[in-house]
């Protein structure tokens, strides 16, 4: 299994070139079912995730030509399979997004349960409690969610929590829905726009996507388009904290600031100079920062997604902070890998208090989940000595060329098998 090695203390500066984003491009990937057309999608990354999701696709029947520089051709025309097997969606649980689409456009689907994952149980009960709203028979047997409908229908949709895969699934089942679906406490995340834009450029009648309620009048078909993907926040943002952590100067290019507001105000509260452009963000820092508090909550909040990258940073700040984690049940496996570093956390609930030390020190630790690998990772790069992490895997599905970009930027990081 492979591992990264970091020899910590450099400071890293320079620009990177941000990709485009996982969690756009894995909605807009499965957007392909929905048209017999032909969807050309740029700026779609390199990644795991994005080659489990393509399998996935290909296994029901899509056919996907990669294109030069990130682009990919997706043709939904013939889709004899609709089965999301177990052994795919236990890899990647927005494998469940395959279900809104397939149903509305086939009549039916069958997708296995995601089961529990790492960062706690995540139910997808409210993806299904939409899709009976808009009157599909939904039976759950063998660990499978089979779901029949004639054609959807327009429905008035509550979801009592905010889910980002929920309103996304429920978004591409509406747009071939009869008659207009309300989708009230919708997510507000860029991705969701970012779908919602594709689906736009497909045919679809969508409004609202970015706020809280987003209308969807149902259309008999959609056709195909050309789209590109959203740039990555959270790469972003994990970028901008090695530039504050490690006391240099980075400029992330080919980004998107606005979605990154709460993340930059938070590094600017931290001590860091933040400057941007349209579509870049610079860092600027001398390594020494103050402790801030971090509360994870839906978009526009502080995503948590970033969570675990400013544990990190809190690390080696002055004074203490508390990180609290109110969308995930279980998302502090990073702490007991960040005490091995020689860290100063303290967890009680959904909350962590962390006095910063003054160095970490290298050690082996080893990667839980995606975020809490780029937090490790950025502890690596100012810790003294040789960290290795090991099971990056993780970091695979959701970080392009991570080893790469911050050679690029002056880090000592290599990849040992
Ligand atoms: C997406 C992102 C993930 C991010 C998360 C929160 C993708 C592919 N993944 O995950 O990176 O961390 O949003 O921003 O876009 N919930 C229910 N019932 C449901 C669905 C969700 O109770 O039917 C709960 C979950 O357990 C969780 C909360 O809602 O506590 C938010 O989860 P959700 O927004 O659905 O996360 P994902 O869409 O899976």
């Amino acid at each position: 299994m492979d591992a990264l090695l970091i020899h910590g203390g450099q400071t890293l500066a320079g620009e990177v070139r941000i990709s485009g984003a996982k969690n756009a491009a894995l909605p807009i990937l499965t957007a392909s079912l929905l048209t017999a057309d032909t969807l050309e999608l740029s700026n779609v990354p390199h990644l795991k995730d994005i080659s489990t999701m393509l399998a996935l696709l290909g296994h029901m029947g899509v056919r996907a030509t990669p294109g030069a520089g990130n682009h990919v051709t997706l043709d939904g025309a013939a889709i004899p399979n609709r089965e999301a097997p177990y052994e795919m969606v236990k890899t990647m649980r927005a494998a469940i997004l395959v279900l809104g689409p397939t149903l509305a456009r086939f009549g039916e689907a069958r997708v296995s349960l995601p089961g529990g994952c790492a960062i706690g149980s995540r139910p997808v009960d409210l993806h299904i409690k939409g899709l009976q709203a808009m009157g599909a028979e939904i039976v759950i047997e063998h660990g499978y969610i089979h779901a029949k409908a004639t054609r959807l229908k327009g429905a008035h949709i509550a979801m009592d929590v905010v889910t980002v895969t929920g309103t996304e699934n429920l978004m591409m089942a509406a747009a071939l829905a009869d008659g207009t679906t309300v989708l009230a406490n919708a997510a507000r995340e860029p991705e969701v726009v970012d779908l919602a834009k594709c689906l736009i450029a497909m045919g679809a009648k969508i409004e609202g996507a970015g706020s809280g309620v987003i209308t969807i009048q149902g259309v008999p078909e959609l056709h195909g388009a050309a789209h590109r993907v959203m740039p990555d926040r959270i790469e972003t943002g994990t970028f901008l904290v090695a530039a504050a952590m490690s006391g240099g100067k980075i400029r992330a290019t080919h980004a998107q600031p606005d979605t990154l507001v709460s993340v930059m105000g938070k590094l600017a509260d931290a001590g860091a100079h933040v400057t941007r452009g349209d579509d870049w963000i610079e860092v600027e820092s001398d390594g020494v920062l103050n402790a801030v508090d971090v509360r994870t909550a839906p978009h526009p909040a502080f995503p948590t997604d970033m969570q675990a990258q400013f544990m990190a940073m809190n690390c080696i700040a002055s004074g203490a902070a508390s990180v609290t984690e109110t969308i995930f049940e279980n998302r502090f496996m990073h702490v007991q890998e960040l005490r091995r570093l020689g860290a100063n956390i303290e967890v009680s609930g959904h909350t962590a208090l962390v006095r910063g030390v003054p160095q970490l020190d290298g050690a082996i630790v080893m990667a839980t989940d995606l975020r809490a690998s780029a937090c490790l990772v950025l502890a690596g790069l100012v810790a003294r000595g040789e960290t290795k992490i090991e099971r990056i895997y993780h970091l695979d599905r959701g970080y392009e060329r991570i080893e790469e970009k911050l050679t690029q930027l002056g880090a000592r990081i290599e990849r040992v098998h």
